[in-house]
């Protein structure tokens, strides 16, 4: 081999090494960011117990709702979340309801925490673990370690699927980017800032171990 070949074929090699490199590491998916407003649907299986939410992610407004219907339950739980760390957990007056008992006394507990709602960019760092089917379609995986795997449609990039270590599992229905609910829905009732008919935080610190 002459000096001009070897040269030209270690000019190969090393184009070569470059782009092994260069491409391996741009071809691990990485979770799309969160839209920064949407609505979505959410079915959820905790070990059997259903329920269906709705979850209005405003991170533009700083806020983060749950309205949690469980099955065949008369009363609907809100679980509203600012990003200053107070959060409610609270249900309404029987009249709000149409299907709920005429006595019902409604209750709210309130929580000041340390973060406030969920970042858009709350996946980054999660583990790529792979492809799946889930649901009938087609998902790259992620994991957070200790916390939760992460399933989105590899054709659109909207999540389908996700789930805790608790075993509590999300199965996303309908996904809005954009939709917003209006102002008036988030503000939480007079007895959230009363000091009375406040349940103890348990209802919130179990809600914060079991959701999201
Ligand atoms: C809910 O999850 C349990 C396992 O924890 C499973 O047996 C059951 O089929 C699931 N139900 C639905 C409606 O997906
Ligand atoms: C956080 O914001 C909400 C909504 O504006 C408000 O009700 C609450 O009092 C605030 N909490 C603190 C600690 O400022």
């Amino acid at each position: 081999m002459s000096e001009q070949q070897a040269r030209a074929a270690l000019v190969v090699l090393i184009s070569y090494c470059f782009c092994v490199a260069a491409c391996a590491s741009t071809s691990i998916p990485k979770p799309r960011e969160w839209p920064h407003q949407f609505h979505s649907i959410l079915m959820m299986n905790y070990s059997g117990e259903l329920q269906i939410i709705d979850l209005w992610y405003d991170w533009t407004n700083g806020r983060n709702f749950n309205i949690i219907q469980k099955q065949l339950d008369p009363n609907v739980v809100y679980d509203l979340e600012w990003n200053n760390g107070t959060s409610f957990y609270y249900t309404l007056p029987s009249n709000s309801n149409s299907n709920s008992d005429s006595d019902y006394t409604p209750y709210c507990s309130s929580a000041q925490l340390q973060v406030g709602i969920l970042r858009p960019n709350w996946l980054d760092g999660a583990n790529y673990i792979g492809q799946r089917h889930l649901d009938g379609f087609l998902c790259n995986v992620w994991e957070k370690v200790e916390f939760l795997w992460y399933y989105e449609d590899v054709v659109t990039r909207r999540p389908v699927h996700w789930l805790f270590y608790t075993g509590r599992a999300a199965h996303v229905m309908t996904f809005e980017v954009g939709a917003v609910l209006e102002d008036a829905k988030w503000q939480a009732p007079a007895y959230c800032f009363g000091t009375t008919n406040y349940k103890t935080d348990r209802l919130a610190d179990n809600k914060r171990k079991a959701s999201i």
